[in-house]
């Protein structure tokens, strides 16, 4: 599943140990394993091979520049929501006819810069969307493919912050007024309106929601070209899912048995296939390496605070997310057989793990059944690699971690830890009155 196992009772990335990182880089530092990296890739490509498709990693799940690169060399495209993401893809030398632009509020700028970069398609999201591209496509003379933003109205079973793909949420536009705004958008000089995309939300840990939006999809492919509007492209996102527990997820060979029958045929005649995945990709080639600062008791509870927490991996607050947790060194005999909610190893006691954030809500895990913990030992958040470090933030002046990709025996720093002069990098005190 992963590169990240327990040796010689340590736990290592490829055969790093994980506490030579410590040493090396501090903590909070996320670590990815690049084997792990290009072994869910090449997993997901094998899968989908027979729908021959674009397969667009989502940069908003682990942008750094060195894992779109990767990812990138080896045949992924790269779905981005914004300017910035695509700034990221362009430096990481990711082809930019092989990325897709979808996001609610593209503006002026984004849109030109787009534009300019040759994106592949925008997977447009609303009408005013829609004339703002043609617009500024026709001012720079140029013309740009979309697809359009289609809301299925199927429900993933993820948590509601997730859930994308239900009526009355932001994104796209009701399934049932594609064709409208076929009839009152295509044609344009400056715009190719010829494909369809849907996301339904993440993480989707049943195949079901996928075969009823592609079924749903398809149907409404089939009503444009009777009327006139041929469809070149079905993009049908991300979603899928990842094991924060083991065995949680099933593997993209499952999605893909139940959806290329479905899709094959289309292929054939010509539709071609995006698909979005993020997680499924990149949560289990990072972990999160932390420190335990302190150890208290209180009330009932007792606490390991960490040097990470929400402003370090935002999931476990935002989304009462599940990450499995364990020391790096655990004592003899407690080295976990899997990761799960109830490990069973005797001897374990209960441990609410937090962060130095002055606020309740900033945990990583709570009630967690663990080792004994102390002061200086070295702690494994696990499944950490997609909206991870994507969502770590600066809140308490807390300078952002630093990231390392390891390749076998090679650790390579990707991202330096940040210093308390680059919190205040972009900041100027207001400059005293001229005097006299
Ligand atoms: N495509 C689109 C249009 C998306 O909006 C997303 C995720 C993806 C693809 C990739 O989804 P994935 O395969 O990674 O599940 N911060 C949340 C997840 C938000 C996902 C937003 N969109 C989390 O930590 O779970």
């Amino acid at each position: 599943m992963d590169h990240f196992q327990f040796r010689d009772s340590e736990l290592h990335v490829e055969d790093v140990p994980l506490s030579a990182i410590a040493e090396s880089t501090g903590t909070p530092t996320y670590v990815y394993s690049k084997a792990t990296f290009l072994e869910h890739l090449l997993r997901f490509q094998e899968a989908f091979a027979p729908l021959d498709p674009l397969t667009c990693f989502a940069v908003k799940s682990c942008s750094n520049i060195s894992v779109l690169q990767l990812l990138g060399e080896h045949g992924a495209g790269m779905d981005i929501v914004s300017g910035g993401e695509l700034q990221r893809a362009l430096a990481a030398g990711v082809d930019p006819a092989r990325c897709v632009y979808a996001g609610v509020g593209k503006t002026d700028e984004e849109i030109e810069f787009a534009l300019r970069s040759g994106i592949g398609f925008f997977n447009c999201e609303s009408s005013p969307e829609y004339r703002n591209i043609e617009r500024i496509a026709s001012r720079l003379g140029v013309t740009a493919r979309i697809a359009l933003r289609v809301n299925p109205d199927v429900d993933p079973g993820a948590h509601r912050h997730t859930t994308t793909g239900v009526r009355a949420t932001k994104f796209g536009i009701d399934i049932e007024d594609t064709l409208a705004f076929f009839e009152a958008h295509a044609g344009s000089p400056h715009c190719e309106l010829c494909g369809l995309h849907a996301h339904i939300g993440s993480p989707v840990r049943e195949v079901m929601p996928y075969v009823v939006a592609v079924e749903r999809l398809l149907a409404t492919i089939d009503l444009l070209e009777q009327a006139g509007h041929p469809i070149s492209t079905l993009d049908i996102g991300g979603g899928f899912a990842a094991d924060y527990e083991t065995g949680e997820a099933p593997p993209a060979r499952t999605y893909a048995e139940a959806l290329v029958p479905i899709l094959e045929p289309r292929v054939r005649d010509g539709l071609r296939i995006i698909l979005e995945p993020g997680r499924s990709i990149s949560a289990n080639a990072g972990i999160l390496l932390a420190r335990v600062q302190y150890v208290k008791e209180a009330g009932d509870r007792r606490f390991a605070i960490l040097d990470a927490g929400m402003h370090t991996l935002l999931r476990p607050s935002h989304y009462d997310a599940f990450h499995f947790v364990w020391p790096c060194r655990p004592p003899a005999g407690m080295t976990p057989p899997a990761r799960t909610r109830e490990p069973a190893i005797p001897g374990l006691k209960n441990y609410d793990v937090v962060g130095p954030i002055c606020e309740t809500g900033d945990y990583i895990a709570l009630d967690r059944p663990l080792p004994a913990l102390e002061r200086g030992d070295l702690i494994a958040i696990f499944g950490s690699g997609a909206y991870g470090m994507s969502m770590a933030n600066r809140y308490n002046s807390m300078p952002l971690p630093a990231e390392v990709m390891v390749d076998g025996t090679a650790v390579h720093l990707i991202r330096r830890r940040e210093t308390h002069e680059d919190l205040m990098s972009h900041e100027s005190r207001v400059a005293a009155p001229a005097s006299g």
